[in-house]
């Protein structure tokens, strides 16, 4: 008889099982719960590596930067690890500054800086550290950036952030490109505004950027973006701003879904998008990629605590919860949930997977089929290596969990678990 493979398992994700049990690449998911506890963030340093390395080859033709979105996944580790393969980085905050920084200072010269409110030492931290570019979002922030840099005598490389007024089809949380968004510069305005910015010596218009949102499956809204920026260069440049770079943001979506998903075709049919919108502008290009490089390299490793049904439904309790990982509760968000044990039968349950937090928001999934688990099985949430951890809280008083990095059949403990020590630390009585 042939073995039916679960088709969660393909060429995107690093987690199969072997034997009936499931493992992250080399290392066996029930020996990393017994080992470190649950819940458990477990990610596979060789998916990560392998995504960023999809967009270095894909764009290899141009000279390009991949600034991976921090805010995706901002653990230390990862950010070194693929820092050390020449990646730059997208922040949005002093914090994610000071963890570029630390995870591999000499990254500081390629980070770009985007985001709507930026603060005075948030400004004063990046200036001095030396970044690459300061996406601006606001004439305001432009002022405040003239007045930085003057005060410290540093010239500014800026990129105005425009919105292109282009849709694209993702959650209305994470769209970001129409003009009712609060994010960017009208894109018909942004001409008079470099105009106006090249007066000052303090700042040096050398790019223009844009990003149009997150989780977007079909390319053809890149295009469009892009081509609408493309021709903004050509005006700027007929003004005699010298524009260098053209940052295209980050965005490209992936499958949560179980139905096969090549990360490889994807990644070229983006790069494809991409170069359509540009057409022959020759500026290096800088990409914000954060989801599609982590989201499926990671997981989250939940033990059940308890099955229980109340009157028609079943609810699966897991000993992670919302404040672990909230993309379900915040924008419906599906992800897969595999058991450990490959189950042997056809032995089926309909559950709502659920967290102990007092909220009835508080679900991973509803009216969900699974193979019959019970309590003290573990599962697997796939999909969750970006957004899953930084979106994290202490909701509940729940100490936030621990995270791993698998690298081929070895392991590292990357963050340990937070204590309620941890928790109460900042607080006075
Ligand atoms: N660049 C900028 C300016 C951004 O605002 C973002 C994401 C990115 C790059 C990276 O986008 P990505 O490649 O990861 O799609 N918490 C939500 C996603 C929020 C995205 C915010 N901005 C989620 O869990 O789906």
């Amino acid at each position: 008889m042939t073995k039916k493979t679960p088709t969660f398992q393909d060429v995107a994700r690093p987690f199969t099982y072997r034997r009936r049990r499931l493992f992250c690449d080399g290392v066996s998911l029930a020996d990393l719960a017994e080992q470190h506890g649950t819940p458990l963030y477990v990610y596979s340093a060789e998916q990560i590596s392998h995504r960023f390395q999809l967009f270095e080859q894909a764009f290899s033709d141009r000279p390009h930067t991949v600034c991976y979105a921090v805010k995706a996944n901002s653990s230390l580790a990862i950010l070194r690890l693929l820092a050390r393969q020449g990646a730059g980085f997208d922040i949005v905050s002093g914090g994610e500054l000071e963890r570029v920084g630390r995870a591999h200072k000499p990254a500081l010269r390629k980070v770009v800086f985007s985001g709507v409110g930026k603060q005075p030492w948030e400004i004063d931290a990046a200036l001095k550290a030396g970044i690459l570019l300061f996406n601006v979002e606001s004439e305001t922030e432009l002022e405040l950036l003239a007045s930085r840099a003057q005060a410290l005598k540093v010239r500014a490389r800026f990129a105005l952030r425009v919105n292109p007024d282009v849709f694209a089809e993702t959650h209305p949380y994470i769209s970001t490109g129409l003009r009712e968004h609060k994010f960017g510069i009208d894109i018909k305005i942004a001409r008079a505004m470099y105009h106006r910015a090249a007066r000052s010596k303090w700042l040096d218009p050398a790019g223009v950027s844009v990003h149009i949102g997150s989780q977007i499956r079909k390319v053809d809204p890149f295009t469009a973006a892009l081509a609408r920026v493309t021709s903004l260069i050509a005006d700027l440049r007929t003004d005699g701003h010298e524009i260098r770079y053209v940052d295209a943001g980050g965005g490209l979506g992936i499958d949560y879904s179980d139905s096969p998903f090549h990360p490889a075709q994807q990644v070229q049919k983006y790069a494809a998008a991409l170069n359509r919108g540009l057409g022959g502008e020759a500026a290096h290009l800088l990409l914000e990629p954060g989801r599609f490089i982590v989201a499926q390299a990671g997981a989250l490793l939940t033990r059940v605590l308890v099955v229980k049904k109340n009157g028609a439904k079943t609810f699966v309790i897991t000993d992670a919860a919302m404040n672990d990982l909230i993309r379900p509760a915040l924008y419906h968000a599906h992800h897969e949930i595999v058991p450990v044990k490959e189950p042997a039968g056809k032995s089926e349950l309909t559950a709502d997977v659920v967290g102990p937090v007092c909220e009835s928001g508080d679900f991973f999934a509803r009216d969900r089929n699974l193979p019959a688990v019970k309590q003290g099985d573990l599962v697997l949430i796939l999909d969750a290596g970006a957004y899953g951890m930084t979106l994290t809280s202490n909701y509940n008083s729940r100490p936030r969990p621990a995270e791993v990095l698998v690298d081929g059949s070895s392991v590292r403990l990357i963050r340990r678990r937070e204590t309620i020590r941890d928790l109460l630390s900042p607080e006075v009585l």
